[in-house]
Parts: structure tokens; sequence; C-alpha cells
């Protein structure tokens, strides 16, 4: 029988899910912090270092003009805050999300400015930067991201509804972003499209959605021995799953790891980004 085109197309790999579950259970926040967002890997002086990277796609992405609104998710925020210094200058309302606990807390610790709490100030230095702004307007950044946070709230993509009740409009969010989340919760392609399809649910028409994630990654350490098992995705998978999930692709950028990035913390070749729009 011909299927409609985005019916699912397999059963849910739930025992799949389950085990990736399981693993997430050992993530340690500080160690991924230490792992992804210290150099060489967040190295501002180069602009081939992947943070650098991330960052101006999200500026351009931003500041084109077309993403407007008032709601901005954040899918499986993690312990991180770089994905959310462009859009927070746009969006008046900015919702984190992450599956741990020891996440949320790691974040909802650097909102009330706690002592001891990830230094954000390189991240929000350079943003300004980009911004056409001096680097020392870092702290009305870091003002504005306070202000601007409304909540840190639980989420799991794979269920039919990811955020608690009622935590959105019943239109939906304004704009999606999320970064190396859908690739490294899925046991396989059949997985990180559905859950990319629930993520849209959460989306207006006319939102847009930036996805940031990994290429040819079959997993990463989350902690000394903790290594969580990725979903190996190439850019033709990423635009089908797009597709298949009703949104319009508007840019793909892929950037390949320098050998001086792959520092043994996981086997990712590269990292696309993504703009697309629910029409
Ligand atoms: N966005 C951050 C963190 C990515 S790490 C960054 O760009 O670095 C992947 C994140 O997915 C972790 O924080 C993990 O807690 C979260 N996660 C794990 N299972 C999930 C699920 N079922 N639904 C949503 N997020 C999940
Ligand atoms: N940066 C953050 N998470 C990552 C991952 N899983 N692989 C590569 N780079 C990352």
């Amino acid at each position: 029988m011909e299927r409609s085109q985005g019916e699912a197309k397999e059963p849910p790999n739930r025992e799949g899910i389950a085990a990736i579950a399981r693993c997430y259970q050992g993530f340690d926040p500080a160690m991924y912090l230490r792992y992804n967002y210290t150099p060489p890997r967040a190295d501002f002086t180069r602009t081939d270092s992947i943070v650098p990277w991330k960052l101006a796609c999200l500026h351009q992405a931003f500041t084109e003009g077309d993403m407007t609104g008032e709601t901005l998710v954040d899918v499986g925020s993690g312990p991180t805050l770089y994905q959310v210094l462009s859009g927070c200058e746009v969006f008046g309302r900015v919702v984190l999300t992450d599956f741990l606990e020891a996440n949320r807390r790691e974040l909802q610790r650097w909102l009330a400015g706690e002592q001891g709490s990830f230094d954000w100030t390189p991240y929000l230095q350079h943003v300004c930067q980009l911004e056409g702004r001096s680097p020392s307007a870092w702290r009305e950044k870091a003002a504005r991201l306070r202000s601007v946070v409304t909540e840190v709230l639980p989420i799991d993509v794979h269920q039919p509804c990811p955020l608690p009740p009622g935590s959105l409009p019943a239109s939906g969010a304004d704009c999606l972003v999320s970064s190396f989340c859908l690739e490294s919760v899925s046991p396989d392609v059949a997985s990180f499209t559905a859950a990319l399809r629930r993520m849209g649910s959460l989306l207006r028409p006319g939102g847009h959605v930036l996805l940031i994630g990994a290429l040819g990654e079959s997993y990463y350490m989350a902690a000394p021995n903790v290594r969580i098992p990725v979903v190996p995705l190439d850019e033709a998978q990423v635009c089908s799953s797009l597709k298949v999930s009703g949104l319009s692709l508007l840019r793909l950028c892929v950037y390949t790891l320098p050998p001086d990035m792959r520092v043994g913390v996981d086997d990712v070749s590269g990292i696309f980004f993504v703009k697309a729009r629910k029409p």
C-alpha cells in the first residue's frame, strides 16, 4: 500500500530510546562543558574553531529580519547558553529546556548569577562584537538574556507532547532552536525524524527552526566513562528528515572539522547548520 508522505514508516524503537535515556543518567554537565566549550573547540582567536562558526551562523540567521514574534524555545539546551545569545535580542521570551535535572540546574545557576557557574563572558563578548557592539557591552547582554529567559523546563522529544502542558501559546512557538540534541537522543534515523517532526509540532505556522548538529558521529563522551551513542547523519538525511517533518529548508551550511578539533571526545566529522521554516 502506498503511504502518504510524512506517515511513520517504522514503529518507534522504544528499547533503543530507553537505552539512550539510561546513558544520559551519567551525563556530567561540567565535563561536557569542558570537552566542547573550552579551547580548542571554543577558541575566539580563530574563525575555524567550532564555537565561533556556530555563533556566526546563529548571528546571521537572527539578523536577516525574517524571524519575528515573541517566543523562542531552545530544545535540549543542555548546560549551555551560547545557542540563544543572538536570539535573545530578537525575542522577548526565551524558554530553555532539557531532559536532565542536572542540566536545568546548571542553567538556573548562571541565570541566578551564582558563583562557580560556567563563565559565558567570552561568548557574550564575541556575540557583542558580531552585533557591532563593543565587547564591553557583554554585561548588558547578560542582563538582557537573564531578563528574557522566563523558564527552564523539562522536555522529552520522544513524547507526543514534549513539554509540560500549557507551556506554550496555543498557536505554538515563534521560533525553535536546537543544537546537538536530536541525533544524540535517537537510536536511528527513523527516531531522529520522528523527534524532529514532534519538535516541529511545537512551532506555529510561519515560524522558523534553527537546527545545529553532528554529521557522521556515532558517539560522544558525556563524562570520562560515559559514552552516548549518536545516530550518524549525512546532509541528505538531514534534508529528507526536514522534508518529511513538513519543514522547508531555507539554508544549510556545513563545517568540516580541522584535524586539531578532533580531540578524542567524539568521532564527529562535521557540523550542519539549518535554517528552516514551517509553511
Ligand atoms: N544544546 C546543547 C546540549 C546538547 S547535548 C549543546 O548545544 O551543546 C544533548 C542534550 O539532550 C543533553 O542536554 C541531554 O540532557 C538532552 N536530552 C537527552 N535526552 C533527551 C530527550 N529525550 N529529549 C530532549 N532532550 C534530551
Ligand atoms: N558539541 C556539542 N555537542 C557535540 C557533539 N555531540 N558532537 C560534537 N560537537 C559537539
